[in-house]
């Protein structure tokens, strides 16, 4: 109940279907069979679902006795987890010292209007790109530097990252 206060979630949102019950079941058994720990249980329930629902956490921490400040702990201290949904492609924009001074600024604003990301937003309304800024991935040598889906793109401008975000856009049209 914890979790669900501390990211205000609704009722409605509670809500879950027989069909996810049935894999947080499974889940479950797997946990008591497997001897897993919290940490996997989260890994889990972000691999079936795409990230984590704080509801499943819930529902899990009754069903488990785990306490919900055990996930909460976990959650904030490792930044694999994801409570927002997340989309198809991850673009990484590195705003490191040395991309700063070579242009981040303009590249990390040309792919914010791009994806049309308002204030805030970090994932586009129809769930194809999600946008993360991080400070410095080691390869300031190719600064300004953008990872799409763990790829490194080296040098960019705002006139090439527009076209490869098109072409991840495209593809999904093929
Ligand atoms: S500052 Fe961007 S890769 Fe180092």
């Amino acid at each position: 109940m914890m979790l669900e206060k501390a990211y205000n979630v609704t009722s409605e949102e509670k809500n879950m279907d027989a069909a996810d019950i049935e894999k947080l079941e499974e889940m479950h058994r797997h946990y008591i069979e497997s001897g897993g720990n919290a940490i996997s249980i989260l890994q889990d329930i972000q691999e079936e679902f795409g990230y984590l629902p704080v509801k499943m956490i819930s529902w899990f921490s009754r069903k488990s006795g785990i306490p919900e400040s055990r996930f909460f702990g976990i959650l904030t201290f490792y930044t694999q987890f994801h409570l927002k949904p997340r989309g198809k492609n991850i673009v990484t924009a590195c705003c490191g010292t040395v991309c700063h001074v070579k242009g981040a600024h303009r590249v990390l604003s040309r792919i914010t209007k791009e994806l049309k990301l308002k204030e805030g937003e970090e994932t586009t309304k129809d769930k194809l790109f999600t946008l993360e800024k991080v400070n410095c991935i080691g390869a300031c040598s190719f600064a300004p530097v953008v990872v799409i889906n763990k790829q490194i793109n080296a040098k960019m401008t705002p006139d090439k990252i527009a076209r490869r975000l098109k072409k991840y856009r495209d593809e999904k049209s093929e």
